[in-house]
């Protein structure tokens, strides 16, 4: 290992049972072999996490929430080949082995190949600590963005340029690749497309953006708070409406592409009924663990729909990251119109209470 010591106290949102995230102190552990220590600039607020919170996604706990961060690595640890001290990483909730099948096919996502998304580190113990007790603390799909520093996976921290503000790198590491993603990999969508995208949070607004760029029209943003319309027009949305039921209206005989980035039943059964025949729906939003949806079967086949789940934006990290964030020093992704409340660590729990209101594009957490 190279770097300052990493051992030392370090302040973290910390969810231990549904409800609510309380900021406490930890103790971090150095990064073992092909692990990084990174000082994180931001973490955004996800939906994501807010899942969890609401006791909605099974997780183990006690866990340092936070998916959607980037930062300075501190310190690499043995083997370390990809990151250099220094370098500015956004950091990946879903880390691949490189070398499967899934892999080798660009679907990193699909990986099964490492304990991605099991909330410990690739040899399957933890980091963090609570001090005196000494109780293992989880990293929220090892990443653990809402803490000063982590440790995370090599393969999680992706370099990216300096030039990008830390509050806007963070959103690339989910909403920013989610969204953008859902419509450049996984619906490859076409200039002149017409698009209704279902709810314009942080994850919906870069559908939009993603739209916007390459060139769809008309796109028909959906939500039910003015504010985010608003926002949603500002970066490309064409029309703003307030129900699904306005937005079949305007797009006559159903639009090509539907995006659901909302996770709610009512919002995905109705996504078939958005497209032309042929068109293809795509879902993004995840609601809780278990939930079921359905819709006319003879209808959607006899119109030969197509409905494709996205997850990840069907991004390979290491390739997309740093795609965006140059779309986004080019001045083609508006990517910081995103960041509507820069807050403190403090104040995760009252982001999360916006969130439950529907206020707020994102909440995005600055560390000093
Ligand atoms: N597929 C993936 O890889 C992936 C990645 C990140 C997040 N997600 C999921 O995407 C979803 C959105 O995440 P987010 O962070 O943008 O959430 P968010 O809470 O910021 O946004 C949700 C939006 O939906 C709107 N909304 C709520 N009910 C509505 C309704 N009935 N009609 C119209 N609009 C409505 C809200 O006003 C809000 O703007 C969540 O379920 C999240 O877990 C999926
Ligand atoms: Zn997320
Ligand atoms: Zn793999």
């Amino acid at each position: 290992m190279n770097g300052p010591d990493p051992l030392g106290a370090v302040r973290a949102a910390v969810f231990d049972g549904p409800g609510s995230v309380s900021v406490e102190e930890l103790e971090l552990e150095a990064p073992r072999a092909r692990e990084v220590l990174v000082r994180l600039g931001a973490s955004g607020v996800c939906h994501s996490d807010l899942h969890v919170v609401d006791g909605e996604w099974p997780r183990p706990s006690p866990v340092v929430m936070g998916h959607e961060g980037a930062g300075v690595v501190e310190a690499v640890g043995e083997g370390v080949r990809g990151v250099e001290v220094g370098d500015h990483v956004v950091l990946s909730w879903f880390y691949a082995c490189g070398r499967c099948a899934h892999c080798l096919a660009g679907r990193a996502w699909a990986c099964s190949g490492t304990r991605a998304g099991q909330c410990v580190m690739d040899d399957g113990t933890t980091r963090f600590r609570r001090p005196g007790s000494g109780e293992d603390v989880f990293t929220y799909l090892a990443v653990g963005s809402m803490a000063e520093r982590s440790v995370v996976p090599e393969a999680a921290a992706i370099p990216v340029p300096r030039e990008v503000p830390w509050d806007v790198a963070a959103l690339i590491g989910c909403a920013v690749t989610t969204g953008v993603g859902a419509v450049v990999n996984t619906a490859q969508v076409e200039a002149g497309a017409s698009i209704v995208v279902v709810g314009c949070g942080g994850v919906g607004l870069s559908v939009v953006m993603g739209a916007a760029l390459v060139g769809a029209n008309p796109i028909v943003a959906v939500d039910v708070s003015e504010e985010k319309l608003a926002l949603a027009q500002e970066v490309g949305a064409t029309h703003a409406v307030r129900s699904t039921e306005e937005a079949a209206g305007l797009v006559v005989g159903g639009a090509d592409y539907a995006f659901e980035a909302i996770g709610l039943v009512e919002t995905v059964e109705a996504v078939p009924s958005l497209l032309r025949s042929g068109g293809v729906g795509v879902l993004v939003g995840l609601t809780a663990a278990g939930v079921r949806a359905s819709f006319d079967v003879y209808a959607f086949v006899d119109a030969g729909k197509t409905l494709v789940g996205s997850i990840y934006g069907g991004a390979v990290p290491a390739l997309d990251f740093p795609r965006i964030a140059e779309l986004y020093l080019a001045g083609k992704l508006p990517l910081d119109r995103l960041v509507s409340h820069r807050i403190g660590l403090d104040e995760v729990e009252e982001a999360f209470a916006a969130m439950r209101r529907r206020e707020r594009a994102r909440s995005v957490v600055v560390f000093a």
